[in-house]
């Protein structure tokens, strides 16, 4: 019904999290043609959230925006014209804020339709908030240039939202999973992924210890290229493919004549770019794999919605694992 509120966490320009972000009843959204609203029973954090909201990497802001892409919730409207038989559908969400102003982080949010994809009966919530942007981006980087069953791939990260996600699916694709990691507790977060191989980045010769379990990475899930590149270069094999999804700043240096030999590719990713197809085909992967019950909850911190400036600060200070909110 037009003229109902809804709580929510909004910011109407770019800062420190404490200093932009409010909570307040504003008017509830209704979905327009092509769109579904969501009833959001949790919202999930991922680091282009705080990115967007401190104004590092900025959108445009239609008067205000209620933060987060991820998010599970329940469809509770559909837009004219829309499928009416996905009222009262459990959904995960992803790249819900892009281009809109209606994020997750609300007890309502309104999204294109394809954004809103179906969550199995077994899985919670909980997992639905982690999935949007991790999951997809993992799973694009698994599927776009080719198979990886019976192949090594290598996931940089592996427990990080990303990375994580980048195992499972690994694994679930047919591929043996190598990784790295910087800490045991994180090693085991790998293990319990299901990596084949976790080598502690800080500690192991990487190069040697990929090689000895490998006869050459056939796809890589970089995290940090400006880290890695000579790695990488040292454990490809012939015609792999590196997906760059993330930079920490540095410039990477990669040596030519490795990668000359190898045929290697190098391929930047950007969620932002990508358009509708290109969206969903990724996600249709992840929602294969959820059938398949094979993504699992990583560690998580929970808070509630009142909490969103400490949610957002958590987020930035690199927490073990996700943040989750969780919407009254
Ligand atoms: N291109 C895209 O569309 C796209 C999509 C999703 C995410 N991203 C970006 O990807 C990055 C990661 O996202 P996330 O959500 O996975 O973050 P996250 O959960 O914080 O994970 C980042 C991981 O990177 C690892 N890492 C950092 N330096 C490393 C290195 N030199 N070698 C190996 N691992 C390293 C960290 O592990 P250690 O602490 O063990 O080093 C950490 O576990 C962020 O910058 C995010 O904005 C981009």
């Amino acid at each position: 019904m037009a003229g109902q509120t809804m709580l929510a966490a909004f910011y109407r320009s770019t800062g420190p999290a404490a200093e932009v972000l409010e909570i307040a009843e504003i008017a509830r959204p209704e979905p327009g043609p092509g769109e579904v609203r969501v009833r959001v029973a949790v919202s999930g954090l991922n680091p282009t959230d705080v990115k967007n909201r401190s104004g590092i990497m900025t959108w445009p802001i239609d008067g205000f925006q209620v933060p987060h892409h991820d998010g599970a919730g329940t469809i509770d409207a559909i837009g004219p014209g829309g499928d009416k038989a996905r009222l009262g559908e459990r959904v995960w969400l992803t790249m819900a804020a892009h281009g809109n102003r209606w994020g997750t982080a609300a007890q309502w949010c309104v999204v294109p339709a394809f954004k809103a994809r179906r969550l199995p009966a077994g899985s919670g919530d909980l997992l639905g908030a982690t999935l949007g942007v991790p999951a997809v981006t993992a799973a694009h980087c698994l599927i776009t240039d080719g198979s990886v069953r019976g192949h090594d791939v290598l996931v940089h990260g592996g427990a990080g939202a990303v990375g994580r996600c980048g195992i499972e699916l690994g694994r679930w694709s047919g591929a043996r999973v190598v990784t790295t990691v910087s800490s045991e507790a994180k090693a085991e977060v790998a293990r319990a992924a299901g990596a084949d191989l976790v080598v502690d980045y800080r500690r192991d010769d990487v190069v040697a210890a990929i090689r000895a379990f490998s006869p050459g990475i056939h796809r890589v899930l970089e995290v940090s290229m400006a880290a890695n590149a000579r790695f990488d270069a040292e454990v490809c094999g012939s015609g792999a493919v590196v997906v760059v999804f993330a930079t920490d700043g540095g410039e990477a240096v990669m040596p030519v004549r490795p990668a000359l030999f190898k045929s290697l590719i190098v391929r930047f990713i950007l969620l932002y770019n990508f358009g509708r197809e290109e969206l969903e085909r990724a996600a249709r992967a992840v929602e294969r794999a959820l059938d398949d019950r094979v993504l699992t909850l990583p560690p998580v911190t929970r808070l509630p919605l009142m909490d969103i400036h400490s949610a957002h600060e958590l987020q930035e200070s690199g927490p073990f694992g996700r943040v989750l909110v969780d919407i009254p």
